[in-house]
């Protein structure tokens, strides 16, 4: 049978400690994140005295090194954080931003037609990096250990390699003809142009140079000096547009986190420039007013699919940066809004998505970025969701910086208002402007009843958020970390006009009676997501925790 097995490994060590004194159980730590070297990470810089932030860092850059396909040192991400002695709770915003030199129209044609592929692939894709100024910040305010030391770990993997497997194997395969066009990351993740047998070795010696430079310099180490010089001729010498001035520029953000309220469920996710935190408590908002659990499975299924439909369709039409344009959070949030959507939701008959004002589309990604959930002795959290956008990013490095580049750019609108060539279409509050962080879906999240407290994210494009909304779905029923990383995922954005579901994911009962309502349905042909979760029951004081089946995460309570 096909178990989780990571989380059985952590019910195991679970079960040896079941018969300690409480307060022996009260000094242990939950981590769970997509590969077992990002989690021995963390657990040695726990060991070594460090805290829940500190782990977050060495975790951060172990997963730069060991999983390249989802984040690194060229991309940015969210951490959102719970402080245990005083309840401060804050959300890190790495994210990445456009360079000073962009401009809305600088992936289209003199026609005005989207140039395909110039947003996703190469050095004029990437968006300026946020993660190492990220680390940097959280070592230096939240942290307790010096920023070099936990960095050693990640630095150490990058020096002597890591058997690569087969997760990194298939995204190689995906992205090969991008990464055979670029010698520089070819020369790393290929062999001789070709992909690596899946038992290769992954020695990354530049970017282990690069970690050093962090290490040692803190942000200068990277946005300034020869890693800097390096970075930006590498970017400028193949078509990109970043200057030092960008560099110098890049600051991390503190942002108050988005909070609401599901039954006596608490939600604090993700804050703009991700859609995440809106669009979830949005959703949940609207399915609050029904009694999902005594009404049957195609009646579920069909409700919690209306209300993701408005909720994603509020993303495509009012979402951006929130430095740069005005976002109506608080209406979106609402719970008197989310009544008025409500009342537009019949339970016979599923809503057209184009009956809904406007005609914006959002886009569908996969199996890109990363999470990691932290819950430490002290009750100190993390949620991290990082990202380099598509797997393996731009597919570009600068040479003689190991840093492989995001593709991040492309989570901008390259058109506003109108369908480009790849069908993606958006709202003006997400065109692309110099300085500016583009939309996000990553959905860092913590969800607390009156005895649990779970930390929770994964990566999937924009699929991230009805994941993450199924699971504090689970959560409420009173189900535990296994069930949300085990429960067959499905899946509506607005447009296109479809329940996505995973491969296998609907009895043919529910594929029936949800047609007869009304809805498309697709069946994804992978099973999607790589959730992390980590819980906390405050009453028996026990961890439960879990690493989603789909992936080769390692989830452990130590
Ligand atoms: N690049 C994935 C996201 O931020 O949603």
């Amino acid at each position: 049978m096909m178990i989780l097995k990571h989380t059985v490994m952590s019910f195991l060590l679970l079960a040896c400690f079941n018969g300690l004194a409480s307060d022996r159980v009260e000094k242990q730590a939950a981590i769970a994140s997509a590969h077992a070297l990002a989690t021995s990470a963390g657990f040695a810089i726990l060991a070594q005295g460090g805290n829940a932030f500190d782990a977050a860092v060495a975790m951060s850059a172990t997963l730069a090194v060991v999983e390249p396909s989802g984040s690194g040192l060229g991309g940015g991400g969210f951490w959102l954080l719970h402080r245990a002695s005083d309840g401060f709770e804050t959300m890190l915003d790495g994210r990445e931003k456009a360079p000073l030199a962009a401009h809305r129209s600088m992936y289209l044609d003199q026609q005005g037609r989207v140039i395909p592929g110039l947003s996703k692939n190469g050095a004029l894709a990437a968006g300026i990096p946020g993660l190492p100024a990220a680390l940097v910040h959280l070592a230096e305010k939240y942290g307790r250990l010096p920023l070099a030391q936990s960095l050693q770990f990640a630095i150490q993997c990058a020096e002597q390699g890591f058997v690569i497997g087969q997760r990194h194997s298939k995204l190689l395969k995906f992205r090969l003809t991008v990464l055979q066009k670029h010698p520089e990351a070819a020369g790393i993740f290929l062999k001789d142009k070709h992909l690596p047998a899946t038992t290769s070795i992954l020695r990354q010696t530049d970017l282990a140079h690069t970690l050093k430079q962090l290490a040692r310099d803190g942000r200068k180490g990277f946005y300034a000096g020869a890693v800097a010089d390096r970075l930006v001729d590498g970017v400028r010498n193949a078509g990109g547009i970043w200057t030092h001035q960008d560099l110098h520029d890049y600051r991390v953000v503190e942002r108050e986190p988005v909070k609401g309220e599901y039954h006596q469920v608490k939600i604090t996710s993700a804050a703009l420039p991700s859609s995440g935190g809106v669009v979830l408590v949005e959703a949940l908002n609207i399915l609050a007013g029904y009694p999902l659990e005594d009404i049957n499975a195609i009646s579920r299924k069909h409700i919690i699919s209306e209300a993701m439909r408005r909720a994603y369709h509020d993303r495509a039409f009012h979402l951006g940066d929130s430095d740069f344009v005005n976002v109506p959070v608080n209406r979106l949030i609402n719970k008197d809004y989310a009544a008025g959507l409500s009342s537009s939701i019949r339970l016979d008959k599923a809503t057209p998505s184009d009956f809904l004002a406007g005609n914006f589309q959002a886009k569908i990604q996969g199996e890109d970025t990363t999470h990691f959930s932290i819950i430490d002795s002290e009750g100190n959290r993390v949620a991290a969701t990082l990202s380099i956008n598509f797997p393996f990013g731009s597919g570009f490095v600068p040479a003689g910086t190991g840093v492989l580049l995001n593709n991040e750019m492309d989570d901008f609108v390259s058109k506003p208002g109108a369908m480009n060539g790849y069908g993606l279409v958006g709202g003006e509050a997400n065109a692309i402007e110099p300085g500016k962080r583009m939309l996000s879906s990553m959905t860092p999240t913590f969800i607390e009843d009156a005895e649990r407290v779970a930390v929770l994210g994964t990566p999937g494009g924009s699929r991230i958020i009805s994941m993450v909304l199924l699971a504090v779905l689970e959560f409420a029923k009173g189900h535990g970390p296994e069930s949300w990383v085990w429960e067959p995922r499905f899946h509506h954005q607005y447009i296109p006009d479809q329940i996505q579901y995973e491969k296998g994911g609907m009895s043919r009962d529910e594929i029936a009676g949800l047609t007869m309502l009304g809805h498309q349905l697709k069946e994804v042909r992978y099973r999607y997501g790589n959730m992390q979760a980590v819980l906390w029951n405050k009453k028996s004081k026990l961890f439960t925790v879990a690493s989603d089946p789909r992936g080769e995460g390692l989830a452990l309570i130590r």
